[in-house]
Formats: structure tokens, C-alpha cells, sequence
């Protein structure tokens, strides 16, 4: 069998709504082979579908097709480490797993810069495949049916603390809640404030983040679908985040934070929101995935 280890990703950087993305280090582990049949299991409880509506198959299948080739079954086990519908890349992880699985199957007749444009085609927009199949800070553009994307490395004086809340968001309801236009200064303000995050993110210029982050697309429109939104944004900020955001269509909340005082930063955390009464988040402590999607024989 061959594994797939897929990256979390986590789209929008608050600024760049649709363009931006990072690559985190938590990984879903997906097996595959060919098989006869259609049998799909997990290492865990998560309950994903085990018919023909499985993400990753259905993307095994597209890249099938997409050669002019016939997938006669499979043979899928999920390890699903990250959650689902919480904003950090989980059914682009499917996808990139299914894509990049199925190139190897058929002895990899598409190209790294293919399986990116075909991972955007199918979830709809880049930011998080692209930082998925490639690691690191990506910045996609798409442009007839393609993606131009350039991933760079970040400064390692930054990690992530990344606040899971106990419920799920799905990303098409977080997508209905925003508006069909903008005022041209509201374009300007995200437009000048994810460049400033992707050049402050990659020179180490931290002390940007906090005005980079600022947002007026996507997140005054979803933070009300988030509970205790406002008490985790404000606590994030009192405790020294350098930047907070909500990550992709949320619900996750991602406090950018120095490496140096990360281990301060989630204890305080996790002893505030005790006393708060804010129950059932799960916080997680990440690095940068410089890697992205990894194909590896067992
Ligand atoms: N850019 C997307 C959004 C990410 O914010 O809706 C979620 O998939």
C-alpha cells in the first residue's frame, strides 16, 4: 500500500480572503491500493462516509479519469487527525490526498504544478490545496482554470496556537453569509493588508501581523457564527498574540504567537477560558509544515 500524509491548512490569514494559506503540523494518513471492490476504513471513530461519496475516492476517481482510465475499486484506510469542519483544511486534505495517491497509482503521469491546478479545480478555490500540496506560505492566484502560486518559508520566531471550538462551521454556510460586493476601500484595505502579511510572515517583521490580520471581507460577517468569538479574540490579544484571526471559514481562532513564549501563552490561555466557562476547545500547539503533502510506500 501506498500512505499519504496530508497536511492541515489554514486559509485566509484574516486578510487573504481566497489567496492566502499555511501549512500546519497536523497530518491526516490516508492507505490506498487497488482493489476489486470499493472498502473504506478508518484507524479511528470519525465517521466518514464509507460508499461512493468518500471524498478521497471520489478524487482517486477524478484523477482516474482525468488519464482516460478506469478506477476498478480501492482499498482506503483514514487516520483523520484533523477535524473536520473546524477551518483547517480537511476536505482539502481528502483531496490532495486522493489526487496525489491516484498520480502514484498510475505511475505519475501528472506533474507537481497539474495536481495543484486539479486540487483548486475541484474544492473550488486555492488557498488551502495549494499550501496543502506544497507546505509553507502559499500565495495562489487562479487565472484561466490555473493556479500561480509561490510558497515560502516562515520565520521560525512564530507558531501557531490554534483554538478548536467543540462545533463545526460548514464552510458553503460560512461562504452564504458574505456580502455579493465591496466598497472599493474596503478591497484596498484586505488587498494592502494580505501582502503585508505574506512579506512580514516570510522577512520575521512580527510586529506587522497584528495590523496585517485586519479584515473586512470575511471575518466581521462570520465571527457571529462563532461562539465566545469575541472572549477568545480579546483573551488571545491580552495574553500576547502578535495576530489573531479566525482560519479559513472557522470556526477555529489562530493566535499567531512568539516561540519563544508559546508554552506561557497556552497555559494562561487554558486557565482563562476555564475560568470563563468556555468548555470543550481543544488548543493545539503548531509549527509551520515547510513540507506539504508527502507520498511514502509502507
Ligand atoms: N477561503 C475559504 C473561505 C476557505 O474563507 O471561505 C475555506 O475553505
Amino acid at each position: 500500500m501506498i500512505r499519504i500524509q496530508v497536511p492541515a491548512t489554514s486559509a485566509n490569514l484574516g486578510s487573504g480572503f481566497d489567496s492566502l494559506g499555511i501549512a500546519l503540523t497536523l497530518y491526516n494518513q490516508v492507505w490506498m491500493e487497488e482493489d476489486d471492490k470499493l472498502d473504506i476504513s478508518c484507524t479511528d471513530d470519525v465517521d466518514v462516509p464509507k460508499d461512493e461519496s468518500n471524498l478521497i475516492y471520489w478524487a482517486v476517481k477524478q484523477l482516474y479519469q482525468e488519464c482516460g482510465r478506469k478506477l476498478p475499486g480501492l482499498k482506503l484506510i483514514q487516520q483523520n487527525n484533523i477535524p473536520l469542519a473546524r477551518g483547517l483544511g480537511s476536505s482539502s486534505a481528502c483531496i490532495v490526498a486522493g489526487i496525489l495517491g491516484a498520480n502514484r497509482l498510475l505511475g505519475n503521469p501528472f506533474s507537481r504544478s497539474d495536481l495543484i491546478n486539479l486540487a483548486a479545480k475541484i474544492e473550488g478555490h486555492p488557498d488551502n490545496t495549494s499550501p496543502a500540496i506544497e507546505g509553507g506560505l502559499v500565495t495562489s492566484a487562479m487565472e484561466g482554470g490555473r493556479v500561480f502560486s509561490v510558497s515560502v518559508p516562515v520565520s521560525d520566531k512564530l507558531k501557531f496556537a490554534v483554538f478548536i471550538p467543540p462545533f463545526e462551521v460548514k464552510t458553503e454556510m460560512a461562504r452564504s453569509v458574505l456580502p455579493e460586493t465591496y466598497s472599493r476601500a474596503d478591497v484596498v484595505y484586505n488587498l494592502s493588508r494580505s501582502a503585508l502579511m505574506t512579506a512580514s510572515l516570510f522577512s520575521g517583521k512580527l510586529e506587522n501581523l497584528r495590523v496585517a490580520v485586519g479584515d473586512r471581507i470575511h471575518q466581521p460577517y462570520r465571527s457571529g457564527l462563532i461562539e465566545n468569538f469575541d472572549n477568545v479574540f480579546r483573551m488571545s490579544y491580552e495574553l500576547g498574540s502578535l495576530g489573531t484571526y479566525i482560519s479559513g471559514s472557522g470556526p477555529t481562532i489562530i493566535a499567531m504567537v512568539p516561540t519563544d513564549s508559546m508554552d506561557t501563552f497556552i497555559a494562561h490561555a487554558e486557565n482563562h477560558m476555564t475560568e470563563k466557562g468556555i468548555t470543550g476547545w481543544d488548543i493545539r500547539f503548531l509549527s509551520v509544515d515547510s513540507k506539504g503533502a508527502q507520498v511514502l510506500l509502507d
